[in-house]
């Protein structure tokens, strides 16, 4: 009892000395300002308050506004650093190893997988992310995806029926899953099995972004089975490809990720599971998001139609005179004002708003000190909707993309605003989105064929995209159809 009764205030004492070392460090450094909010709870709640997509929200602004664009906060259970400041977040993304390090709620490693890429660090790291350069590499796009590409926007947009009313983020999901599931695992649309994994994921994505509650019925629960179901689906899938590799009769041309990880890496089972599942993830969830948004940002800029549809008249008319059906690299290169729609969109509409770090030492940047083991978010969307950044930030003007020689438009943007230091919708340093360039392909192919053969009508002024913080059309974002009589 007595002994007992020691350690319980020796521990308490030793606690007491912790934290009273831990604040006068604290008080010596000069963070930034800001509030850390209620005990344990912090300022997430306000945080993860949802919001208009094209706004950083009521939280971000006002914090900005009181306290400047570093402050800090409590965050996810942790005291953290915010960053809207664009030089600041370009610093944390390439000092990545270095001064700060990947470092995402446990809740997402609990659901996409201790090997996800969104979750380990260091030289598996590396080596995975080898691996997804090699899947998503330049010469693979040229001679393969954008190929296959094509394919599945087409099979989408020809299954529209005229003045029918749909919800157009599920047609940009399929079109995307259906695209990554062929070249990661060659599954055919359609097929019974292609079907299923896709209703899977549609429940494992809700336990992703929703809180990490494990009790039965909710959400994280519901997800966590559907994982396994579909980690039981891809081992499937391994075991009928080593078989095949083993008896030779694997086809060696135009191999999917599945066989290529098979043959050439050497990855345990459980971590090419974490990897397939996390690329299927990152590979749909975000690409369908900004096919979305663009449908939903271009009927506010008509002008922005019309010149699309010129662009990709002229290259229609110019293939139909030479007899060629199937779209070129050299088209897709033609297409420079969808190039400007894909990054305005991608600039407007912030996919993904902000990242997961932590700082692995003490830090100091511009006279504010970041504590070794604080969480930091960059937040990529600030710097993009910063008025100082972007000319009229709150308005969608592809032209500013283009080079003053070409440039058609009332609005610009002070110079360099468009260059990597501030663009950062695919992150960046060594953790760099790896899918950017597919991402871009699928936009520009989906836009081609869409401009050309649809015009179209968002029939519900209510149906908005929201951050919750991921971004999501909550309705569906419903819209109507007409086929243009002739291209
Ligand atoms: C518009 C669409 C997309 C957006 C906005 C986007 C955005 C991002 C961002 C911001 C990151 C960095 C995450 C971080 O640093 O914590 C990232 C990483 C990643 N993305 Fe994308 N992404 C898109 C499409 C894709 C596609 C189509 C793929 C294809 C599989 C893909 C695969 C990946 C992978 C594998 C990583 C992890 C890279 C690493 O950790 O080294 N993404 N993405």
């Amino acid at each position: 009892m007595t002994a007992s009764l020691v350690l319980c205030s020796l521990t308490f004492i030793l606690a007491l000395i912790i934290f009273i070392f831990i604040k006068r460090k604290q008080t010596k450094l000069n963070l930034p300002p800001g509030n850390m909010g209620w005990p344990f709870l912090g300022e997430t709640i306000g945080y993860l308050r949802p919001y208009s997509v094209t706004t950083l929200g009521e939280f971000m602004e006002t914090h900005i506004a009181r306290y400047g664009r570093i402050y800090k906060s409590h965050l996810f259970g942790e005291p953290t650093i915010v960053s809207a400041d664009a030089g600041l977040n370009r610093f944390i993304l390439q000092n990545e190893g270095k001064l700060f390090e990947c470092s995402y709620p446990k809740s997402i490693g609990g659901i996409l997988g201790k090997w996800s890429m969104l979750v380990v660090v260091g030289d598996m790291h590396r080596d995975m992310r080898m691996i997804s350069i090699n899947f998503l590499s330049h010469a693979r796009l040229r001679s393969q995806l954008l190929r296959e590409v094509e394919k599945h926007a087409l099979l989408v947009l020809n299954s529209w029926e005229e003045d029918s009313t749909f919800s157009a983020q599920d047609e940009a999901k399929k079109f995307t899953f259906n695209l990554m599931a062929e070249h990661i695992m060659s599954l055919d649309p359609g097929e019974l099995e292609t079907e299923k994994l896709k209703k899977e994921y549609v429940t494992f994505m809700k336990g992703v972004i929703s809180p990490p509650l494990n009790f039965p019925g909710t959400p994280y629960r519901k997800a966590l089975k559907s994982r396994s179901t579909i980690l039981k689906f891809i081992e499937g899938k391994m075991e009928e490809r080593v078989q095949l590799i083993q008896e030779g009769k694997d086809s060696t041309e135009e191999e999917d990720l599945l066989n290529w990880v098979l043959k050439h890496s050497n990855l345990s089972t459980e971590q090419i599971l974490d990897l397939i599942l996390s690329l299927l993830f990152a590979g749909h969830e975000t690409s369908s998001v900004a096919i979305a948004l663009a449908i939903y940002f271009l009927p506010g800029c008509p002008r922005a139609i019309q010149q699309l549809r010129e662009e990709h008249l002229a290259i229609a008319r110019e293939k139909k005179k030479s007899g060629e059906t199937e779209l070129t690299w050299e088209d897709y290169k033609k297409m420079e004002f969808t190039h400007c729609v894909v990054n305005e969109t991608l600039r407007y509409g912030n996919v993904v708003r902000f990242l997961h770090r932590k700082a692995i030492k003490d830090v100091r940047y511009k006279g504010y000190d970041i504590p070794c083991g604080w969480k930091v978010l960059p937040v990529i969307s600030a710097a993009h909707l910063d008025p100082l950044l972007f000319d009229q930030p709150q308005h969608f003007d592809p032209w500013r993309w283009q080079s003053d020689a070409n440039r058609g438009s009332i609005s610009s943007c002070p110079s360099g605003s468009t260059g990597s230091n501030t663009f950062m919708p695919f992150g960046g340093g060594p953790r760099l989105c790896t899918g950017s360039e597919l991402a871009k392909l699928e936009m520009v192919v989906f836009i081609h064929h869409l401009v050309l053969n649809y015009q179209w009508e968002l029939i519900d002024e209510t149906d908005q995209a929201f951050a919750y913080p991921y971004v999501d059309f909550p309705r569906g974002l419903s819209i109507r159809v007409q086929r243009h009589l002739s291209v």
